[in-house]
């Protein structure tokens, strides 16, 4: 099986890359190579006969034409994939994430692929505040990033209803794992606080996640893949709710950190207040996580302690703007 994977340098699609060529795939690896994409995350697979690398742009017709052209299946992770950031500036998100997802969709058309799955998020269905979002919930999304996954999802849903695309769409939660990029709630907590700075919890830090590992997120985007139902979306959560303030203590615990590092900051706004998740279908294909939160945790924190090679370089350059521009004065 040969797949397009696009993002696959980033945190999710690096990994899924791994899991698909374990698994005997052919892969694929189209990435614009943004801020968030990093080629230290497949390096070790840079020589691997069965891998190929593309740096191109998902928005860029020719190219995402050429690219999946003898491909079976392709799998879109390519995003701008950070709330705060699509706060600050929205503009990219709308651009890659739909009508980067309408390009692949037309190009995936053109070329008569088998399969289409669109990585998309929880954060479509808003926030809920008892229950479990399950698949046939309204999208109500919150921020210019939800919203521009939730373009991206209606472009897909459409392909398949207009032009019979053969289409899956996975719904994932809060992911966490080696080789985030230190801006989400987890990796950048854990690299302030191995260096001693300050972790800004946003408003009282009640705010409700389910944290999925990265590799079962990959486990249930690889089902749906298999053998998931054509114009179907798919939840994927890991059943880990938790509060911002419990995901922050466990990290100074963990780090050997006190709690005179907790700082909170002014909330983010329109901050979406809980997730949680109804996974009886991606169970109904078989598929359950694997990984408990805990371990999970403990196992990514000495990732981040053991690879300051990998986050050094990026704290340091463009990082450090972002940084001011998001907490500076907050
Ligand atoms: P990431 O930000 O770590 O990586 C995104 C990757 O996409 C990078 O390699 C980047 O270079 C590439 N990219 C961005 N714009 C591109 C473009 N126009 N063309 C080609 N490549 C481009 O993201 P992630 O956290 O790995 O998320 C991957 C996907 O999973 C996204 O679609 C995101 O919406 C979704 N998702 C993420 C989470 C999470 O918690 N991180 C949870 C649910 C769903
Ligand atoms: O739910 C899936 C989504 O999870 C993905 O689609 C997104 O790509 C991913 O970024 C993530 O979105 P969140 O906004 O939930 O993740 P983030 O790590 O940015 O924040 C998690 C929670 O922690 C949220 O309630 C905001 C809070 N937070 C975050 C940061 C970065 C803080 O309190 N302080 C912070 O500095």
């Amino acid at each position: 099986m040969r797949i397009l994977v696009t993002g696959g340098c980033g945190f999710i699609g690096s990994a899924f890359v791994h899991m698909a060529l374990e698994r005997g795939a052919e892969v694929v690896n189209l990435d614009r190579l943004t801020y968030a994409g990093n080629p230290a995350n497949v390096a070790d697979v840079a020589d691997h006969p069965a891998y190929s690398f593309l740096h191109a742009d998902i928005a860029d017709p020719a190219a995402v034409a050429g690219a999946i052209a003898g491909c079976d299946a392709v799998v879109n992770f390519a995003a701008e994939s950070h709330v705060d950031r699509s706060i600050l500036e929205p503009e990219g998100f709308i651009r890659t994430d739909v009508l980067g997802t309408a390009t692949l969709l037309q190009a995936a058309r053109e070329e008569d692929v088998g399969r289409f799955v669109q990585v998309s998020t929880d954060e479509v269905y808003g926030s809920i505040e008892d229950g479990a979002f399950r698949e046939t919930d309204p999208l109500r999304p919150s921020s210019p990033y939800s919203a521009s996954k939730a373009g991206g999802d209606l472009q897909v849903l459409a392909w398949h209803h207009t032009f019979g695309l053969d289409a899956v769409i996975t719904r994932g939660s809060n992911t966490f794992g080696p080789r985030q990029y230190p801006e989400k709630l987890i990796p950048l907590f854990v690299t302030n606080a191995l260096d001693g700075l300050e972790l800004p919890v946003y408003g009282d830090g009640m705010q409700v996640r389910d944290w999925i590992y990265v590799d079962d997120h990959c486990s249930g985007i690889w089902a749906v893949m298999e053998r998931g139902a054509p114009g179907e979306a798919y939840i994927v959560g890991g059943g880990n709710e938790r509060p911002n303030i419990e995901i922050t203590r466990r990290v100074l615990e963990l780090t050997g950190r006190d709690e005179s590092l907790v700082r909170h900051v002014t909330d983010r706004p329109g901050h979406d207040r809980r997730y949680a998740l109804d996974t009886t279908r991606l169970r109904s294909l078989g598929w359950a996580p694997e990984h408990d939160f805990d371990g999970s945790l403990a196992r990514t924190v000495e990732w981040y302690r053991e690879r300051r090679d990998w986050w050094e370089p990026i704290r340091s350059g463009e990082y450090r703007a972002y940084y001011e521009a998001q907490y500076g004065g907050r």
